[in-house]
């Protein structure tokens, strides 16, 4: 047999088994699920990008290759969980480093059956014989679709034979992606080691930030921490904008030189073990807010401690944004960005060109997990196990001539990970500062 490739902690082969269960379960007998892992996808030329498995995939079967495919079918007498794999390969092996092969499938990742994916083909098209539903995750891989309404036919081709195939396609999405809404012990764990990391890499960050330096500096010195705890990944790419670019909802860039008496956005956050973190803070570049950009910072801190607040079980999935969206708008109206009646300008979202985003998204094995918003047209009720982001800004454009100078190319974002417990909520990115006076101090400190 060949040598495991995988590292024990990674992996908790109970934890697999149970997700397989419930996922069986839901699919119910009588019916079969297909579900294919992620490609490898070419950068230029012969140079690949890093692989990243599918998280569906991953999710169910712990199971970091390509070119694989596990399939489960209730009841069946040989076995509910089949995988489809990559034979152990010596020379693979040699160039690009060992992969798990038939036995591991079986031996350690739990596959009651494994057949080399050159066996797809034969082997299939038998199994989804007499299926009534054939459960697939739909457009996530058209051509892979395609190739099971072949299939599928083919079955039905030999209906005379006595044969039937699946009438019901049914997509893999919603059963998945409720399962994978609620984490369990196992991947609350994996979550607060990522915002650890995440955390510690925003520290360090400010500890080194100064004018003059680019923002790509100061993105490498995010990505040393990642790297260096062993969270290899960004869970997406880093947004390092310096003033105005703070106004860029999805600025990338990150190649502008920072300048003294400006902000410094950085939104970051690592990959640990497929469970990604998502964090934003906004900071001085030169450590001292001024008094315009104390003024924005603190109302959009209010408004993410009041969104915060609201995150319990039983409150409903837009209640920490409509929370925000209150504070901001009243403070904004305060400093005289606005004009008007509360209610009016909430009600007319006046804060609309200066908060167009919303407060949070689901945070999981995907930055943007996945998982309904709404249920029956009516905003989702919060549950202990969920995990969203809260993060609420304020971008004043430096084209906003409607408001005083003092305020334009100011932006402003503060994001934290949020999970709901039976209680409320903990926050497991709580460990770095956002208050003005914490976060001058730490900067102080190292200025
Ligand atoms: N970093 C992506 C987001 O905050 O949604
Ligand atoms: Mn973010
Ligand atoms: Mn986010």
């Amino acid at each position: 047999m060949a040598k495991s490739i995988i590292k024990k902690e990674a992996f908790n082969l109970k934890e697999y088994q149970s997700r397989q269960r419930n996922f069986i379960q839901l699919i119910g007998e009588g019916n079969i699920a297909v579900v294919s892992s992620a490609s490898i996808a070419k950068r230029n030329r012969d140079v690949e990008y890093p692989f990243r498995q599918d998280s569906d995939f991953f999710y169910l079967t712990g199971f970091d290759e390509p070119d694989t495919i596990a399939v489960f079918v209730p009841s069946r007498e040989q076995g509910e969980y089949i995988l489809f794999c990559r034979e152990s390969d010596e020379k693979m092996a040699l160039w690009t480093g060992a992969n798990a092969g038939l036995d591991d499938a079986q031996k350690v990742y739990g596959a009651y059956d494994a057949f080399p994916i050159d066996d797809l083909r034969d082997i299939l098209p038998g199994l989804m014989e007499n299926k009534n539903r054939l459960y697939f995750p739909m457009g996530v891989n058209p051509d892979f679709d395609r190739q099971l309404m072949d299939w599928s036919q083919e079955v039905r081709d030999r209906s005379r034979a006595g044969v039937s195939a699946p009438a019901e396609f049914i997509s893999t999405d919603h059963l998945l992606h409720e399962m994978r809404l609620i984490k369990s012990a196992d991947e609350i764990k994996r979550m607060k080691k990522a915002a650890k990391i995440s955390v510690e890499a925003h520290i360090r960050a400010m500890k080194n930030c100064k004018a003059g330096l680019y923002e790509y500096q100061v993105e490498a010195e995010i990505r040393h921490e990642f790297m260096s705890k062993g969270a290899l990944f960004e869970a997406y790419p880093a947004i390092v904008g310096g003033g105005k670019n703070g106004c860029v909802l999805h600025y990338t860039q990150n190649d502008a030189k920072l300048n003294d008496g400006d902000l410094l956005l950085i939104d970051a956050g690592c990959e640990w073990q497929k469970y990604a973190s998502d964090i934003t803070r906004t900071f001085p570049v030169n450590g001292v807010f001024n008094e315009e950009q104390k003024a924005l910072y603190q109302l959009v801190l209010d408004a993410q401690r009041a969104a915060i607040e609201v995150v319990k079980p039983g409150n409903h999935w837009n209640q920490p944004h409509d929370a925000a969206v209150a504070v901001l708008t009243e403070g904004l109206l305060t400093l005289g960005l606005l004009k008007g009646k509360l209610e009016k300008l909430i009600k007319e979202q006046a804060y609309k060109p200066y908060y167009m985003h919303r407060t949070g998204h689901w945070l999981g094995m995907d930055v943007h997990d996945v998982g309904d918003y709404k249920v029956d047209n009516e905003w989702r009720l919060l549950e202990p196990g969920m995990v969203l982001t809260v993060e609420p800004g304020l971008y004043i454009q430096p084209t906003a001539t409607e408001v005083a100078e003092k305020w334009r190319g100011i932006g402003i974002r503060i994001e934290d990970d949020v999970l709901v417990t039976k209680k409320g909520h903990e926050v497991l990115t709580q460990a770095l500062p956002k208050e003005v006076n914490e976060i001058e101090q730490l900067m102080a400190q190292h200025g």
